[in-house]
């Protein structure tokens, strides 16, 4: 489909199936190499990353595991700063080398503030693969080790992301198009 309507919005294909996963098995080749010999503990934030980790899963030859956690935000009490907890989260990540899964990263505020609760756990090491990143609404600090796609500031929906709750089920991502 070249289109699709979400919520009376109208979307424009903009990453195709194919290209999609041509790039999703460079992105695991990259992995398979850098981690040859060793064993990956890789965390996959949900709901947006489940299409995207489930494809990417298939292209890894190296020992592979796999954790799906949800994020949630909310506002500390005692500090005015964000506080991110990990619903699901279950394996001590000490001496791992754990790998972060991300449908989009945006302007990065999720694993900014989540990096350092991992971080404290002492993985032996730990990497961002982001299959999207709006490189320019980046405003928190995210070091992003392999990257899909750097995309411009538009929303996209499909494979895996959503509008609204709607459009994950889609094969394509999808541009929001300009209104005429
Ligand atoms: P960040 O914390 O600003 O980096 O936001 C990342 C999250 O925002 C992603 O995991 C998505 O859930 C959501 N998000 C950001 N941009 C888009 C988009 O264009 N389409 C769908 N979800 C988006
Ligand atoms: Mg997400």
């Amino acid at each position: 489909m070249a289109s699709i309507t979400i919520h009376e919005k109208r979307f424009s294909v903009y990453l195709s199936d194919e290209v999609l996963q041509k790039r999703i098995r460079e992105l695991a080749a990259a992995i398979n190499a850098d981690y040859a010999g060793k064993k990956v503990y890789f965390l996959a934030i949900l709901n947006g990353s489940f299409m995207f980790a489930a494809d990417f899963f298939k292209y890894l030859t190296i020992d592979s595991e796999i954790c799906f956690i949800k994020l949630v935000s909310y506002k500390g009490l005692k500090s005015s700063g964000e506080v991110t907890t990990a619903i699901g989260l279950e394996e001590d990540l000490h001496g791992k080398n754990v790998v972060i899964l991300e449908d989009i990263i945006d302007t990065g505020k999720t694993l900014h503030y989540f990096l350092p609760q991992l971080l404290h756990q002492q993985p032996s090491s730990l990497k961002i693969v982001a299959l999207l990143h709006k490189q320019e609404m980046t405003k928190y600090e995210v070091p992003i080790d392999y990257t899909g796609f750097v995309i411009p500031n538009k929303f996209v929906v499909g494979y895996g992301l959503d509008y609204d709750g709607l459009g994950r089920n889609y094969k394509d991502i999808y541009q929001l198009a300009d209104e005429e």
